[in-house]
């Protein structure tokens, strides 16, 4: 087992951020995992996983050991009626997937095309984009737990998947706790793509395409260009310019707090859950707050998103992880004052 030490975090976190990690372990099989357990003087040592670090805020140099997931591996493992389930190693890119899942013929995720990262850091918040959430489209996944050394398997429900959320977020807290925060590796995810495919075309920027393209029964490839185009024209490419994708999730209130909000501020983008409650767009709150374009030290808000925060000094001199959450408190204090809603960070702070 091969501990590096002090590496260079800047090229494996999609902000851009220097910071180091102490000591790295490069995950290329489960083996490793074993091979760390088995480690007297590292199985006790606190862990920190890093797939694509497409959803992490360095604020300092990196203190646990760095776990950098590079299990690589697709395959097709079950084809049935319903469904193809393929297997991916939790190391694979998220895009690149998604682009192979097309060319072998099994369509079901040309709506996250292009989301940045790995395959298993997408369990982990749940990742979704377009009407479609990894959800949709997950059959189960295998990970190591650290402390006892035991591989083990998790369907859909035992995952506990939320919007931006999943057991992988949360640390148990108590005994009757399932959090695995800190404590689970992901390794392999199976993914399950239903057949027939269908289209998912209910979110507004896809049934505009549509429109402008007259094109009645899209294939999944035209989906997955008409993804691909519109989150190239709204998002910045980190490799360009460094974020972590949305900043904060999109808030949830209550039907009477909404009216209220409405009220002072009709224009307000909102959208009805199944449950009654109302999603708030953060990109319109922080919008509003008059903060898009704006820059604070080396961080920034991006001109055409709100929601995405950017590094504004590029490799050179990069923001620092303390410059991007001083600018995220400034913008939940100003989205607090102005409409009494805390805002939650979406990436990893650390
Ligand atoms: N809006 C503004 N001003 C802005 C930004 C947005 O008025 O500066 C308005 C837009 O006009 C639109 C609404 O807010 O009416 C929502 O914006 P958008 O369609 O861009 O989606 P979003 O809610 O900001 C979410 C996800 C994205 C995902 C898109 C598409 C979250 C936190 N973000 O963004 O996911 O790609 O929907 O499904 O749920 C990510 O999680 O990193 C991410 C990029």
């Amino acid at each position: 087992m091969i501990v590096e030490r002090n590496v260079p975090l800047q090229p494996h976190n999609s902000f851009g951020i220097v910071a180091r990690a102490q000591h790295l372990l490069r995950v290329k099989s489960v083996a490793d995992l074993e091979a760390l357990h088995a480690d007297a003087n590292w199985r006790e040592a606190p862990t920190f996983v890093l797939g694509g670090g497409s959803n992490v805020v360095l604020t300092g140099d990196v203190k646990p050991l760095v776990l950098k997931m590079e299990i690589a591996g697709r395959r097709l493992v079950e084809d049935t009626p319903r469904a193809w389930i393929v297997e991916v190693g939790a190391g694979e890119l998220w895009h690149d997937t998604v682009a192979w899942l097309l060319d072998q013929g099994w369509p079901g995720l040309e709506n996250m095309a292009l989301i940045p990262g790995t395959v298993g850091g997408a369990p982990v918040q749940n990742i979704g984009a377009y009407g479609v959430e990894l959800q949709d489209r997950f059959e189960s996944l295998d990970a190591f737990d650290l402390q006892t050394g035991r591989r083990f398997t998790l369907d859909a429900a035992q995952c506990a998947f939320g919007y931006r959320d999943s057991v992988f977020k949360h640390a148990a807290t108590g005994d009757n706790d399932f959090g695995l925060a800190g404590r689970a590796v992901i390794t392999h995810v199976r993914l399950r793509l239903p057949k027939p495919w269908k289209p998912v075309l209910g979110y507004l920027d896809l049934a505009r395409k549509m429109e402008e393209t007259g094109a009645r029964a899209p294939t999944p490839r035209q989906i997955f260009d008409w993804v691909c185009a519109i989150r190239q024209a709204k998002l910045p490419d980190w490799r360009v310019l460094g974020n972590a994708g949305s900043f904060f999730k999109n808030p949830t209130v209550t039907a009477e707090q909404c009216a209220d909000i409405i009220a002072r501020d009709p224009k307000i983008v909102h959208y009805p859950m199944p449950d009654g409650s109302i999603k708030l767009a953060a990109g319109w709150l922080i919008d509003a707050c008059g903060w898009k374009g704006k820059t604070m030290g080396h961080a920034g808000v991006y001109e055409k998103q709100a929601l995405v925060l950017v590094n504004r000094g590029g490799r050179a001199h990069p923001a620092t992880g303390g410059e991007v959450m001083t600018l995220a408190k400034a913008i939940q204090t100003s989205v607090y004052e102005r409409f009494g809603i805390r805002l939650e960070p979406e990436p990893v702070v650390v």
